[in-house]
């Protein structure tokens, strides 16, 4: 633990968050990859504090499922009626058991912005300070609907908060506001929430009354400035999401082209916070990259691809593609217009041309997909080509079937491979064939009808038609001729 490490952070979600007009509730909205308080979650996580306590109410179920599933599920506290912040505090320390000893650090479940890097620099003021409470604080350009940090003319020292709703015309002219993040000392925060009063005008227990109630009594109160404003951004419609997924994009990308990644054109790019990469990859404009996508040294993505849950190797071109769960090998090359579905495994300088679709296939290292197929269930050997317009033949209606080809084969054009069945090494088929039956190494296989060709049909059944006449000119020319 570091010097700075709370001994408790309470997230606070328990609010319905009615202006996203959605049957989700508010802090479950994604953005870049996680939820709003996944988002919470992981800055406060950063902190690395003894206890984290998500306080839930409205949905209550649907956000505890979240937040409990993955590899780190999260505590949580109900909070039965939303009666106002501190009560909501109130009942998350009472899930710690009453008053904490320590730092406990306050934070809102609807700022997906909020970095670590702040919430610790607002903990340790705290502690250098030795203050009672510490509240982060923003100069906004728009303070409508926040509450103000009311200070003293003379020492400038914060007397209290005072929400809009509460606020004087002189007040509400205050642009410095509260963020809703906070660090308390534990013991002196939960005596203090005892205090809290409801006569206010929405009836509720604020936690802001927290700030004056110590201050009264005596106890160091501090304030600490945010440089960014927009980092404690709470949301709370959809187009306040637009703008913090704009937001936490261009962060994230910025992070992306500072190790090292060219992105063409962030403003058409978007990157979740789960992506890895290393120097030297690219990415075209139109991209988005999801999930635990991870782009290898001099990877180039795109134009207009989806990849998710993907891993583009080195030196691998990704074009117009979209993959989902597929594994792109070293300098293999998909697209344009590839679908890769999950499963799918391209050894290196494979290929996955123009309008091919593959699905839990796995393609050896040089062998060639280049045009118009599905490989669907699918084991390819090495340098093997698959002619045009190939389909794996992999579903009877009730059951899904493997197809295994062996190396250096080439297959030819519009074959159809009806699963199960093996194709040895070194195989050639004809073009046009079905291949139902297993093919020897070494051999041709050909499975298709005899061509017939029945002279003179079109004269006698198609008589004085376009194409009689075209036949009959073209038996003069090759009469003239002779
Ligand atoms: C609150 C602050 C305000 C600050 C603003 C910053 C209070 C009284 N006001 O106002 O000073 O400028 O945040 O965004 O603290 N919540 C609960 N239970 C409740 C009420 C709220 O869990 O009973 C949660 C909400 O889910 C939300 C957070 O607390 O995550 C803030 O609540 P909200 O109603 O959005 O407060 P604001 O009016 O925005
Ligand atoms: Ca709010």
């Amino acid at each position: 633990m570091s010097a700075t490490s709370p001994a408790a952070v309470v997230v606070l979600a328990a609010g319905e968050g009615t202006r996203m007009k959605s049957k989700t509730p508010k802090v479950l909205h994604e953005i870049s990859g996680r939820s709003l308080v996944g988002h919470v979650v992981a800055a406060s996580r950063e902190l690395d504090p003894e206890h984290l306590v998500v306080v839930v109410g409205h949905a209550a179920e649907r956000v505890t499922a979240h937040l409990s599933s993955g590899d780190a599920p999260v505590r949580t506290a109900f909070q039965a009626e939303q009666n106002g912040t501190g009560h909501a505090v109130r009942m998350g320390l009472e899930e710690l058991g009453g008053a904490v000893e320590g730092t406990v650090i306050v934070v809102c479940g609807d700022t997906p912005l909020l970095s670590g890097e702040t919430l610790a620099a607002l903990a340790a003021t705290h502690d250098a300070d030795a203050n009672a409470v510490t509240v982060l604080t923003a100069e906004v350009p728009d303070s409508t609907g926040y509450g103000r940090i009311v200070r003293d003319a003379a020492s400038g020292a914060v007397t209290a908060i005072v929400e809009h709703k509460d606020a004087t015309d002189a007040q509400r002219a205050i642009r410095e506001i509260n963020s809703g993040v906070f660090a308390f000392d534990g013991r002196l925060l939960a005596d203090a929430l005892g205090k809290v009063r409801t006569d206010n005008s929405q009836g509720e227990e604020y936690l802001t009354d927290v700030l004056s109630i110590l201050r009264e009594a005596g106890h160091r109160v501090g304030a600490s400035v945010t440089a960014d404003h927009r980092e404690i951004l709470g949301i709370n419609n959809r187009i306040q999401l637009a703008e913090a997924r704009r937001l936490l994009n261009e962060r994230l990308l910025e992070r992306a082209m500072t190790a090292g990644v060219t992105i063409v054109d962030p403003a058409s790019t978007l990157i979740d916070v789960t992506v890895t990469y290393e120097p030297d990859a690219i990415v075209h404009p139109g991209t988005q990259l999801y999930g635990s996508t991870h782009l290898a040294e001099d990877a180039e993505v795109g134009p207009n691809s989806r990849l998710t849950d993907t891993i583009v190797h080195a030196g691998a071109r990704v074009d117009n593609t979209v993959a989902d769960g597929a594994e792109v090998g070293p300098g293999a090359t998909v697209g344009p217009f590839a679908y890769l579905r999950p499963g799918t495994r391209l050894g290196a300088k494979a290929k996955a041309g123009t309008y091919v679709e593959m699905k839990n296939a796995t393609i050896g290292e040089g062998t060639k997909v280049p045009h118009l197929s599905y490989v669907g269930d699918a084991t390819i050997g090495d340098h093997t080509n698959i002619g045009a317009a190939s389909v794996f033949v992999n579903y009877d209606g009730v059951a899904k079937h493997h197809t295994t080809i062996g190396s250096h084969c080439r297959t030819g054009s519009d074959n159809m491979f009806v699963a199960p069945v093996t194709v040895g090494d070194g195989v050639y088929t004809a073009a046009g064939s079905v291949i139902t039956k297993d093919v020897p190494a070494g051999s041709l296989a050909v499975a298709r009808g005899q061509q017939r060709n029945i002279e003179g049909w079109v004269a006698r059944k198609r008589p004085g038609s376009a194409a009689a006449q075209a036949a009959q000119a073209a038996a003069q020319d090759t009469n003239g001729e002779s």
